[in-house]
């Protein structure tokens, strides 16, 4: 499938999945050596779109580890803020624990700081961030983001998790609006 039509958009293949695949045991050789020996870390993915990105990881991971999803509702506020995000799902106790937060993409940063904020609040041992798409011509904060698969420009992107106004997540490439 070289082509898709989501809703009133046609896109077209822009990362095909072998070179996803690539990338995520890149990013899980690194993790694998970073937890090597530590204590069992916990791997919080971000739903919706960290679904697939979760799976493939976890496939690579060489340590024991655990696995957990949480949710992110937006919506906008009224004051000055703009857009907040509210951690919806946390059932694990994570005081002490080694989290790693499981992402599908950061673009400019900001829903990934208010996790990062609500997490902090239950004191765990250490926190990264795994991501498998990051926009760092968009992204405007200044927390370490560590795991990276693949670096974009600020094409919109769906496949492999991500979504179109909720289609396209089934998608194993990466697609990009067809312009044509
Ligand atoms: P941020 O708060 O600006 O970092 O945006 C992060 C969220 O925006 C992601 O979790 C996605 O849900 C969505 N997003 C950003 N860029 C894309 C894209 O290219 N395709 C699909 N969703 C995207
Ligand atoms: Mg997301």
């Amino acid at each position: 499938m070289n082509k898709v039509k989501l809703h009133d958009r046609t896109f077209r293949v822009m990362i095909p999945a072998a070179e996803i695949d690539m990338a995520i045991d890149r990013v899980a050789a690194r993790i694998n050596e970073d937890y090597a020996g530590r204590e069992t870390p916990l791997f919080l993915g971000v739903l919706n779109g960290a679904f697939m990105f979760m799976a493939e990881l976890m496939k690579k991971m060489e340590c024991n580890c655990e696995l957990s999803f949480v949710k992110l509702s937006s919506y906008c506020g009224t004051g000055s803020t703009g857009k907040v995000s509210e951690l919806i799902g946390l059932k694990n106790n994570i005081e002490g624990r080694h989290v790693i937060i499981v992402e599908d993409i950061v673009d400019t940063g900001e829903s990934m700081e208010h996790l990062l904020r609500s997490l902090a609040g239950h004191r765990p041992a250490s926190v990264e961030i795994a991501t498998l798409f990051f926009k760092p011509d968009s992204f405007r904060k200044d927390f370490e983001v560590k795991y990276k698969a693949l670096d974009i420009g600020n094409e919109f992107i769906v496949g492999f998790g991500l979504d179109y106004d909720e289609l396209g997540r089934n998608l194993k490439d990466i697609y990009v609006i067809d312009e044509e």
